[in-house]
């Protein structure tokens, strides 16, 4: 059914909720229109007036079991292709003044939020070792003393670059109880990297993941980019084959997006097509090698023996194995209560997602980046900019995260949630099965393999025409 209404009523008088557009004519265009890993994305969000208090918003949140994001948005270098929020041009003193301000934020909104703790910590950047190590040690600092997180208890990843994986920080990070570290290394050919404005040799990723190994954590995470300047199918699985070579328990496959700002264009059939048979190569190579496809982009090796091994739906794996975010990694889509510390930290309650402004250009950036470190004690107290969740687009999240996912859309959890029927709320469900796109077995939608590599496509539509229209009419800075 095509709508051109977010909500409209059905013939039994119940609300449902339409869907934009056709997905046969959203299918028939490129599979890489937008990268979907959160809903609803940045750019929809706007400044909210009047701000809302941190204790009031949280004051009906079940604050017992959050997942506390620390974002450190300083990099070594600024890669071509990357839209992250993330600055190199910093100076020591600085970047001190933002540890401290990070510290400011923690005390402030953990006297609003009371009673609060965590079940897991991510640290994501940028790169959050390229910080010297005395303020990566107050980062943890922040984490256990000021926000009361029981650092031995809980998973937390770290993302790193292979330039800044130092033994003395690795040390310090398995010390303090990491057990996933998340490594960019994009490609092993070092012309493929150059060419995106990476400065790294493959002499230095290999160093580094001999330092990651050798410091014995539980998870190593490895992200590669397909589609970049000068790849082609074979050079990039010669790239997958020297990445088994170190048995990582995840892999990453993102197909590269280049996006406005970000220092790359092109915008062709034949670049969808190398990406697609990069993508379709790359998979089988991993599922032939011991991995499982956890969505499109994740790979997991099977045979684990850590804290990620099970797949309840209440273990750490579900968790893990939900979408995550190049700067908001591994978050459990389903449960909300997500804090974030730092700027450019998106937190999420039921009804409200909200963060710092976004840039992606390195002026603006660095004027948001001043305008956090100046920002006064009581000002931390509030949300000044976000997006407010209505019942329609918590439902829409639900489906658009478990859908993407290998867990798939479960009818039952939904109208446990939700008390209504998914099929009722959203009738367009059924042209994913009419386009060969899904699968349904015991009460459980699931993209089929076809709809998995559509995964960026489907995301897109599932976005209510109120998202889409704010994203739309965001200007990019
Ligand atoms: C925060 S970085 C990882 C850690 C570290 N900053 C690094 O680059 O080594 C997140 C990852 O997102 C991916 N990424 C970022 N922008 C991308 C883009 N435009 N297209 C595809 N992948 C992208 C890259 O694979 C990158 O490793
Ligand atoms: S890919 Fe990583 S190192 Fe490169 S700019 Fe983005 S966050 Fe920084």
């Amino acid at each position: 059914m095509i709508t051109t209404q977010n909500t409209q009523s059905n013939t039994s008088g119940n609300t449902t909720r339409g869907i934009n557009q056709n997905l046969s004519s959203k299918i028939a265009q490129s599979p890489y229109q937008a990268y979907v890993y959160s809903y609803p994305h940045k750019t929809a969000y706007r400044p909210l007036n009047p701000a809302i208090s941190l204790s009031k918003l949280w004051e009906k949140q079940d604050k017992q079991s959050l997942f506390l994001y620390i974002h450190i948005p300083f990099c070594e270098m600024r890669c071509g292709f990357c839209n992250l929020f993330t600055t190199v041009s910093h100076n020591e003193d600085f970047v001190t003044q933002y540890v401290r301000t990070v510290q400011r934020q923690a005390q402030r909104v953990k006297l609003a939020l009371g009673d609060i703790s965590f079940a897991r910590l991510a640290i994501g950047g940028g790169t959050p070792t390229q910080l010297p190590i005395q303020h990566l040690e107050t980062i943890f600092n922040i984490a256990s003393e000021t926000m009361g997180a029981n650092l031995s208890e809980i998973p937390i990843s770290v993302e790193v670059s292979p330039e800044t994986a130092t033994t003395d920080k690795l040390k310090l990070l398995r010390e303090r109880g990491v057990d996933r570290i998340s490594i960019g290394v994009q490609s092993f050919i070092e012309k493929e990297v150059l060419a995106t404005q990476r400065r790294q040799t493959t002499a230095q990723v290999e160093a580094a993941l001999g330092r990651i190994k050798e410091a014995g954590f539980p998870t190593l995470n490895i992200d590669l980019i397909y589609g970049l300047p000068g790849q082609n199918v074979d050079t990039w699985l010669q790239s997958i084959r020297a990445t088994l070579r170190f048995q990582p328990e995840e892999i990453y496959l993102y197909p590269l997006y280049v996006r406005p700002l970000t220092g790359l264009g092109r915008t062709d059939k034949e670049w969808d097509d190398t990406r697609l048979a990069c993508y379709r190569q790359g998979r089988s190579l991993l599922l032939s090698s011991g991995y499982t496809q956890v969505s499109m982009r994740m790979f997991q090796l099977k045979k684990q023996s850590n804290s990620f091994s099970s797949s309840s739906p209440s273990s750490p794996s579900s968790q893990h194995s939900q979408l995550s975010t190049p700067n908001s990694p591994l978050y459990c889509c389903q449960a909300d209560g997500m804090l974030g510390l730092g700027c450019g930290a998106r937190s999420y309650t039921d009804g409200l997602h909200y963060s710092n402004e976004y840039a992606v250009g390195s002026k603006e950036i660095r004027d948001i980046l001043q305008a956090y470190i100046q920002t006064p004690d009581e000002s931390f107290d509030y949300a000044h900019y976000g997006f407010k969740l209505d019942a329609d687009e918590q439902r829409r999240r639900f489906i658009l995260l478990s859908l993407l996912s290998d867990e798939g859309l479960n009818y039952a959890s939904y109208f446990q949630r939700y008390a209504s029927d998914v099929n009722e709320d959203f009738p367009e469900l059924t042209e994913l099965f009419s386009l060969n796109l899904a699968t349904q077995d015991e009460q459980v939608l699931r993209l089929n393999e076809t709809g998995i590599e559509r995964s960026d496509t489907i995301g897109a539509w599932l976005f209510s025409e109120k998202v889409q229209q704010m994203m739309d009419n965001y200007e990019l800075k």
